[in-house]
């Protein structure tokens, strides 16, 4: 059975491109339809309570759109709304928290494991177990696990400030308390973070791995799509669009110099916080 209809894919704001990215190169057949919240990024900062609406909010929006599969393409909504995700809708979720555990547990040498998100996702502390319970089936002894919110990248990497001079700086601060660990693996438990990668990797020094989460998500989405019998088949036209809650044209130019030949062109404005949601 084949399935031509879009995946859906959604972030606070541009740091699902790095997901959405992988998925293109992992999936090069399929249609998807990106929502990025611009407008009410940060989520990273908010409340659990509204974290979850916005992402139901979210998920409203993409239904509307006829897609086949929901990727949580942010850290932050994957560890607070998931679940509640998972229960609003038919369609297969994928979130991004597990995929970066199992990586980040076949990287690692010396079993000293960071993990760099935001405020909200370090306070879970999903990623931390998610990392625990994979060492754990994978029989690895003698995990050590130090994690470190670094809040303003989301705004250097919004900004578009990917490689500056003050990021450099911001990421010194933020990543001392790691490189003093000795970890060797590295989890950027934010889907903005890889747009800093340059500044990430130097600051840290070679010998220090960086997991890219999306990498791991989009195999995870791949082999979905043929568990679950709905990949695209032979899809050699497929469509690809983009909606951003803010203004259109500062999406573009952000996301454009990343995104490269897939860059954006069209993107459509529209406000999820129309859709009333309980939670
Ligand atoms: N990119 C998101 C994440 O992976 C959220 C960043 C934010 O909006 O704070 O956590």
């Amino acid at each position: 059975m084949t399935d031509n209809r879009p995946i859906g894919v959604f972030d606070s704001g541009i740091g699902g491109l790095t997901v959405l990215r992988e998925i293109w190169n992992t999936v090069p057949g399929e249609s998807t339809i990106y929502f990025g919240d611009n407008s009410r990024a940060p989520y990273g900062t908010k409340s659990r309570s509204t974290i979850i609406r916005y992402s139901l909010q979210n998920l409203k929006f993409l239904e509307s759109k006829d897609v086949k599969m929901i990727v949580v393409a942010c850290n932050t909504a994957s560890a607070y709304a998931y679940e509640e995700l998972k229960k609003r809708t038919d369609a297969p979720v994928v979130e991004v928290v597990t995929p970066g555990a199992d990586e980040a547990c076949r990287a690692t040498k010396n079993g000293r494991i960071g993990i760099i998100a935001t405020k909200g996702t370090i306070s879970t502390g999903v990623y931390k177990k998610a990392v625990e319970r994979r060492a754990a089936e994978l029989g690895m002894k003698d995990i050590e696990i130090f994690q470190q919110a670094c809040p303003l990248f989301v705004s250097l990497a919004e900004e578009g400030w990917w490689d500056t001079e003050i990021t450099r700086l911001t990421a010194e601060e933020y990543l001392r308390p790691l490189k003093d660990a000795g970890v060797d693996t590295l989890v950027m438990a934010c889907t903005h973070y890889p747009l800093l990668s340059t500044v990430i990797g130097e600051v840290m020094g070679d010998g220090v791995e960086l997991v890219n989460t999306g990498v791991a998500t989009a195999k995870v989405v791949r082999d979905l799509l043929e568990k679950e019998g709905i990949s695209s088949g032979d899809n050699g036209n497929p469509v690809r669009e983009f909606y951003t809650s803010d203004e259109p044209e500062l999406f573009e130019q952000v996301a454009a110099p990343f995104l490269g030949e897939g860059l954006p062109s069209g993107t459509r404005h529209f406000s999820t916080d129309k859709y009333e949601v309980n939670n």
